[in-house]
Formats: C-alpha cells, sequence, structure tokens
C-alpha cells in the first residue's frame, strides 16, 4: 500500500480488483450524474490561501466529534453492501477506523451484521439506520444496535424513495440481481476479490437476513427492501426514533436550510449536509454549496457533520473552512477497502490525515479550531 500515493491510486487499483458490477455500484450516482460531479467539481474550485513564515512546528489534527475525542475530524460513513467490495468489508473497515482512531458507521444494508461486527472489533462503532415500513423491524433493528453498544444512531431521511442509477441498471444490479455470462466472466477474471468474498461470514444482506420470516436469500431480501422503502416517512417518525434510542441522533442527508432549522430544533445532537453521494436527487447542489447557508442558520445549536466528494486532506479543509465539524467519506475509503482490504483502508485514512496536516502547516494553522474561513483564498 506504500506506493499508493494518492486517493485516485486507491481508486485506480480498486477498479483492478473488484468485479465492474460491483466497482460501477459504489463509484455511480443518479441519473445524469450532475449531482455527483458538482460534489466534487465545486469542492476543487476552492482555492486555499498559501500562507507563510508562521511557526507550525506545532500542529495537532484532533478535534472532537459529538464530544468524543479522534485523531482527526474524519468519519467513515455508511456504505450499503460495503462488504461486496472485499470480503468482511464491514470488519476491516471498521478496524481500520478504529485503529486510526475515528468513527465507523455501520450500513443497515451491509454484508456484515451488527452482531458480527460488534464481535470483531475492540470498541463501539456508529449504526445507520433506515426506516422501513415494517415498523415492527425497525424497532428490532434499533434494539440491535443498542444491544451491540453502538455508540451513535445515524438516521439517514433523504432515501425514502430510491433514485436510480443507470450503472446499476446496465450491469444487472437490480431488483432481482441479473447474473449475466459478462458479469459471471469478470468476476472469474478476480479471483483475488472472488477469494475474499467467498471466504467471507456472509454473502447476503446480513442485518436483515434470518430477521424476516420467508427471506433468506438475496433475491427475495432485495425484492422486501424495494418494496421497503417508505415515501410516508416524516418528521413524527423522527420523533419515534428519538424515543427509541436513549443515544448520539444524527439526521443523515440534510441539504436545505429550512430542513436544518427543523432538525436543530428535534434534539438530534448532530445532522449531516449530504445529498447521498450524488445517488438521490440529480440536479440538487452540491454539497458544499449546501453547506456555508446550512451551518450559519443552525449556528451552535446542533454538530454540523458533512459529506459529499472529499477525496483529500485539502477537501477536509475546504468543509471545515466553510462550517463542518468534521466530514463523513464514502467512496475514498471505499476504494482503499477494494484495492487492499484493511489495510487499504487504513492508508486512505493515512493519505487524507497527512494531506490535512500538511495543508494545515501551509496555510498557517496549528489547530483543527483554527481552520475558518481565513484558509480560503479569495476568488
Ligand atoms: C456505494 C455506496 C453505498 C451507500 N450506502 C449508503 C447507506 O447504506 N446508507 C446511507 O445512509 N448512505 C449510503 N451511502 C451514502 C454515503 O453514506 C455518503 O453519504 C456518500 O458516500 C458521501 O459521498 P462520497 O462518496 O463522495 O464521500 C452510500 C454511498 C455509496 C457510494
Amino acid at each position: 500500500m506504500r506506493t499508493m500515493a494518492s486517493i485516485e491510486d486507491l481508486r485506480q487499483t480498486a477498479r483492478r480488483k473488484v468485479p465492474r458490477a460491483f466497482f460501477e455500484y459504489a463509484e455511480g450516482g443518479s441519473y445524469a450524474e450532475q449531482t455527483l460531479n458538482a460534489n466534487c467539481a465545486d469542492l476543487e474550485r476552492i482555492r486555499l490561501r498559501q500562507r507563510i513564515l508562521v511557526d507550525v512546528s506545532e500542529r495537532s489534527t484532533r478535534t472532537t466529534i459529538l464530544g468524543e475525542p479522534v485523531s482527526l475530524p474524519l468519519v467513515l460513513a455508511p456504505i450499503g453492501l460495503c462488504g461486496m467490495q472485499h470480503g468482511d468489508g464491514e470488519i476491516l473497515a471498521c478496524r481500520a477506523a478504529q485503529e486510526a482512531g475515528i468513527p465507523f458507521t455501520l450500513s443497515t444494508m451491509s454484508i456484515c451484521s451488527i452482531e458480527d461486527v460488534a464481535a470483531a472489533v475492540a470498541k463501539p462503532f456508529w449504526f445507520q439506520l433506515y426506516v422501513m415500513k415494517d415498523r415492527g423491524f425497525v424497532r428490532a433493528l434499533v434494539e440491535r444496535a443498542i444491544a451491540a453498544k453502538c455508540s451513535a444512531l445515524v438516521l439517514t431521511v433523504d432515501l425514502q424513495i430510491l433514485g436510480q442509477r443507470h450503472r446499476d441498471v446496465r450491469n444487472g444490479m437490480t431488483v432481482p440481481p441479473e447474473w449475466r455470462l459478462k458479469t459471471i466472466l469478470d468476476i472469474a477474471s478476480k479471483p483475488g476479490w472472488a477469494l475474499s468474498v467467498a471466504r467471507g461470514k456472509r454473502k447476503t444482506f446480513g442485518n436483515l437476513a434470518g430477521h424476516i420470516r420467508g427471506m433468506e436469500n438475496v433475491n427475495s431480501l432485495s425484492h422486501w427492501i424495494a418494496g421497503q422503502f417508505d415515501p410516508a416517512l416524516n418528521w413524527k417518525d423522527v420523533e419515534w426514533i428519538a424515543g427509541l434510542w436513549p443515544g448520539k441522533l444524527i439526521l443523515k442527508g440534510i441539504l436545505d436550510v429550512e430542513d436544518a432549522r427543523i432538525a436543530a430544533q428535534t434534539g438530534a445532537a448532530a445532522l449531516v449536509v449530504s445529498n447521498h453521494g450524488g445517488r438521490q436527487l440529480d440536479g440538487a447542489p452540491s454539497s458544499i454549496a449546501a453547506l456555508p447557508p446550512i451551518a450559519e442558520a443552525v449556528g451552535s445549536s446542533i454538530e454540523v457533520l458533512f459529506d459529499g466528494g472529499i477525496r483529500s486532506g485539502q477537501d477536509l479543509m475546504r468543509a471545515i473552512a466553510l462550517g463542518a465539524r468534521a466530514c463523513l467519506s464514502g467512496r475514498a475509503y471505499i476504494y482503499g477497502l477494494g484495492a487492499g482490504g484493511q489495510a487499504g483502508v487504513a492508508r486512505a485514512i493515512e493519505i487524507i490525515h497527512n494531506e490535512l496536516d500538511v495543508s494545515m502547516a501551509l496555510t498557517g494553522v496549528t489547530s483543527i479550531g483554527e481552520i475558518d474561513r481565513r484558509v480560503i483564498a479569495a476568488m
């Protein structure tokens, strides 16, 4: 992994190692991918302000998220089917995050279950919840997250209906999954991946299998899931979840100032400014365009987290400068996982960490608390 100099290097390696259908599932966005592309493009357009002759010999990237100390302001985002980028992907990514001193978030749609991950790692992790129509199942899932001692519940609020991803349609990543000859031949040409997935604990949705009567295989479960996203989801459900969950609640998927103001009044500990990595409403603003007015509107009433397009430490700095307390990373760590399992995720975190540290030095700041609009160059 030492020769991997950037997240782009990890991406290129993952592209070679992971079957195309799964790589493109991670890489792609919804419809014309305008919002997906804008997430990265708008971040890149923000120029950092070079400062000189400031003593930056003592620097620290340490900070806190929801009161918990972290080595840098980064969280691994919830990723559905993470264990299809590499066998046992959720466990490996969680271990890498915990060794690096940052939180990991397990998706409802993970391959390894909450219990699998809890048994395999040293510390508590965050759990991400989708509210399905079957509220009994949702309640049971929250109880399982409590039993596993998860340290925060991330309630995703931007997927009440699924945006179409054209690449998934073309690759047969549909309901039910289509096993095309092209996909089978592609998998046969990726023996390292096939071996890691074959050796992995599970091959289907770990949090669901065995918990829904009659639904055991990928086909029946993916049908169940497709019918379970709930277009009736509303703020009353947030109240209901807040009543079930005794710990810290995070609302993920907020892109509008009005919604952010309401979120701040729910008692949630944090919100995540996010467009689901450009996978839901195509044509929505980039996350970085949405961040400053939201941060300004909610002030210090709720912690503001951010995701969408983070591919470097410079990006992390840009988002923090514009009002984020910390950022979630999705694809950047998934590329690491596909490229090299746990070592690849560790490398992705290290790359972003080193880039953040050097960017701090070259913009003349020595602590995360000092990063604000003054590190942004006037354009
Ligand atoms: C392959 C993939 C699967 C995802 N699955 C979930 C999920 O299960 N739950 C969720 O809340 N967000 C999910 N997301 C969104 C991420 O948590 C995050 O918001 C997004 O990836 C951030 O953008 P980035 O990939 O540019 O860092 C997924 C994103 C990707 C790329």
